[in-house]
């Protein structure tokens, strides 16, 4: 996957809406590309493992832990869980408006790249079950209902 040009990310910034569209993208794109990777690989969607891990330690493990464990009453545990929301109507729109997620300080592309490491780094089981189970003759009603639901005015 190709990074987006630094200037079109920061535009990307402006809203929250758009920033979850970012995350989710990314989210998406690493869940069809993992069942490609060999194990050892550099998981799909990220560039720089180091760069993703870094962050995971300064943004988010104060809460979910460095293993991802979470702990009682602060943040919930993410290992061998949180690939499964891929897989889910309402999976990726809950990942993508998470507050730890919507609101993280770090530019779009950063998180993307964090997300997909995430989905790697502590639930590499549910990666990749989007691609066994492939649309057949009801994808091109998915898709209208899909885009008419994204014309529709936004739920307060
Ligand atoms: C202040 C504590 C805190 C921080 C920091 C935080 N989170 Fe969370 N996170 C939570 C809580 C609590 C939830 C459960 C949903 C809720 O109640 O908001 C959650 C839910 C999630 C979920 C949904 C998975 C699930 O099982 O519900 C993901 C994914 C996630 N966080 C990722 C991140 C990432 C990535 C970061 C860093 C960029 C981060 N979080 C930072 C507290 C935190």
């Amino acid at each position: 996957m190709r990074r987006p040009l630094r200037p079109r990310v920061a535009a990307a910034l402006d809203t929250t809406v758009a920033l979850g569209a970012v995350v989710v993208l990314g989210a998406a794109v690493a869940g069809i590309a993992a069942a490609q990777s060999r194990p050892g690989d550099a998981p799909a969607g990220v560039t720089d493992p180091q760069r993703a891990w870094q962050n995971w330690t300064l943004n988010c493990q104060g809460c979910h832990r460095p293993d991802g464990a979470g702990s009682a009453g602060t943040a919930p545990s993410l290992a061998g869980t949180v690939s499964k929301f891929l897989t889910v109507p309402g999976g990726r729109e809950y990942l993508g408006r998470v507050p730890g997620v919507a609101t993280s300080a770090l530019p779009s592309a950063d998180l993307a790249e964090l997300m997909n490491w995430m989905f790697w780094r502590f639930d590499k089981e549910h990666l990749g079950r989007l691609r066994t189970q492939p649309l057949r003759l009801e994808a091109s009603q998915m898709r209208s209902d899909l885009l008419k639901k994204a014309d529709e005015p936004a739920t307060p």
